[in-house]
């Protein structure tokens, strides 16, 4: 399976809006720079970054020098390639909400319209409507251009169309790529290359093999500098509606006829239409929402969210949610798929667990009751790993089961450096790839499962639990998954 092919790169020009902003410096950079390093840029391929900072392009590149840097390891830091990368970036300040702004960019792009030109706004979702209004009137669009737009895409699903209807007057939808960077993250993919590359999981992958499914995204970082953002967003809409969600379809998702972009979305998309709705009270029993407060990691303490000068001290924003969802589809009528996702919770973890059910008799006594059955333990992080959990016969006179581990670690069998998530979804954006990324009516079907779940909120003015930063978030997370007599994964 070849998700993203290796076809070398057309020459381009990559627009970055927001080029000085966080997600430039932390990911984009560093990821464009790395497959420089590759050589899978082609010669002529050209980063033009924009922001409304007045400097010049030896200005930006010396602060790409010393910002940048620290992102990259020394380990995957060379001096000669770094140098060579700079030369490909260029900086235009432009103001985005000022029309007449643009003629830098339309000088800088003038006499390229045969190139590939690809649009990136890394802004805030208020920006995106201006932008597109903006490069259109400058008459920036080719046939040959792209659109890229980060998460979340709106508040709601109403915003959303907004949004998309404006991108639509400018950009046809085959130019529109909406980023959800966990699709770029290996482990995503190689949940596509486990359930279709091989035939041995899909007679299990059902109601009738599988008990549960778990997908747990935490996180032990804070809100750090974002909290104005954070604090509009909440974790339903800034981690629920596109990361959790989209390793939910990918896990639950009928096979596609082949991997063409278009087959793998409509699969997904009808597992979205069939996540049964949760709404008024049906939504307060199957959810919980939490907010952590003050507490501990080994290295010392952390303040609770409503410490942070910059949020509001009666904030009801969740840093915690926790779901019990399901799937009306012949496949999944009746498993329970619990979705949770925090920040500063115990540790950065990211894992799909498969329970499987008991066997239907069993013959063996076992050192523990067969209390939890064959596992399958899908992790992206902290490293990216899949575990089997199985039953073997303990070593000695008796007859007595054992659970053990069959382990792989993708590090030991691939022994390189890790990509990071942009660098798939980037190379695949100039190449004009869309597979890994989210079609409109995915993310309208994303919104419409949402959006009734926080309307039940505020219709019970349900307050979010707290929860003490470094713990696996509120009590009440525990109580949805017990009631089912199970319990989260947290081995
Ligand atoms: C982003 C969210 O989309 O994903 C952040 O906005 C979150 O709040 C981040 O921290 C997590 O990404 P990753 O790749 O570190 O798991």
């Amino acid at each position: 399976m070849n998700l993203i092919s290796n076809e070398s790169l057309q020459p381009f020009d990559f627009v970055l809006f927001g080029g000085t902003g966080d997600l430039s410096i932390r990911k984009l950079i560093p990821a464009l720079y790395f497959r420089h390093c590759e050589k899978q840029l082609p010669q002529d391929g050209r980063i033009i970054a924009t922001a409304r900072s007045s400097m010049d392009s030896d200005e930006f590149r010396a602060l790409l020098d010393e910002q940048v840097r620290q992102h990259i390891s020394d380990q995957d830091f060379d001096q000669q390639h770094w140098a060579s990368f700079l030369d490909r970036v260029h900086y235009y300040p432009v103001d985005v909400t000022n029309v007449q702004s643009y003629q830098a960019l339309v000088e800088a792009l003038s006499g390229r319209e045969e190139h590939v030109r690809v649009f990136y706004l890394s802004v805030a979702p208020s920006l995106f409507m201006p932008i597109t209004k903006g490069v259109h009137a400058a008459g920036l669009i080719t046939e040959h251009s792209r659109v890229a737009l980060e998460k979340p895409l709106g508040r709601d699903q109403a915003s959303a169309e907004d949004i998309n209807d404006s991108l639509s007057a400018a950009f046809k939808e085959e130019q529109i790529y909406r980023i959800d960077h966990y699709l770029g993250k290996e482990t995503v993919q190689n949940l596509l290359a486990l359930r279709f590359g091989n035939a041995l999981f899909e007679p299990l992958w059902r109601s009738e093999r599988i008990n549960d499914v778990q997908i747990t995204i935490a996180e032990s970082l804070g809100v750090e500098g974002r909290s104005a953002f954070y604090d509009q967003t909440g974790a339903l809409r800034d981690m629920v509606q596109n990361h959790l969600l989209q390793l939910l379809v990918i896990l639950a998702m009928e096979p596609p006829v082949s991997i063409d972009p278009d087959a793998v979305r409509d699969e997904k998309i009808k597992v979205l239409r069939a996540l049964k709705p949760l709404t008024g009270i049906d939504a307060i029993e199957n959810s919980v929402r939490g907010q952590y407060k003050a507490g501990a990691y080994s290295d010392g303490p952390v303040p609770g969210y409503l410490d942070n000068e910059d949020i509001p001290d009666d904030s009801t924003t969740e840093t915690f949610v926790a779901l019990r969802a399901e799937i009306g589809s012949w496949r999944w009528e009746g498993v329970p798929f619990f979705l949770r996702t925090g920040k500063r919770m115990e540790s950065k973890t990211t894992e799909i667990v498969i329970n499987f059910k008991k066997v239907p008799h069993s013959i063996f006594p076992t050192a523990d009751g067969f209390t939890t059955p064959n596992q399958l333990i899908i992790r992206l992080q902290p490293e990216e790993s899949i575990r089997m959990r199985i039953y073997v016969k303990a070593w000695g006179d008796d007859i007595q089961l054992q659970p053990v581990y069959l382990n792989l670690d993708f590090n030991d069998v691939f022994q390189k450096r890790k990509m990071i998530a942009y660098e798939r979804l980037l190379l695949d954006l100039i190449r004009g790839n869309p597979t890994l990324f989210m079609r409109r009516d995915e993310v309208a079907a994303a919104w419409a499962w949402i959006d009734p779940i926080r309307a039940a909120w505020e219709q019970y003015q349900y307050r979010p639990k707290n929860y003490t930063a470094g713990t696996w978030g509120p009590g009440a997370a525990n109580a949805l998954i017990s009631k089912e007599g199970l319990r989260w994964n947290e081995d």
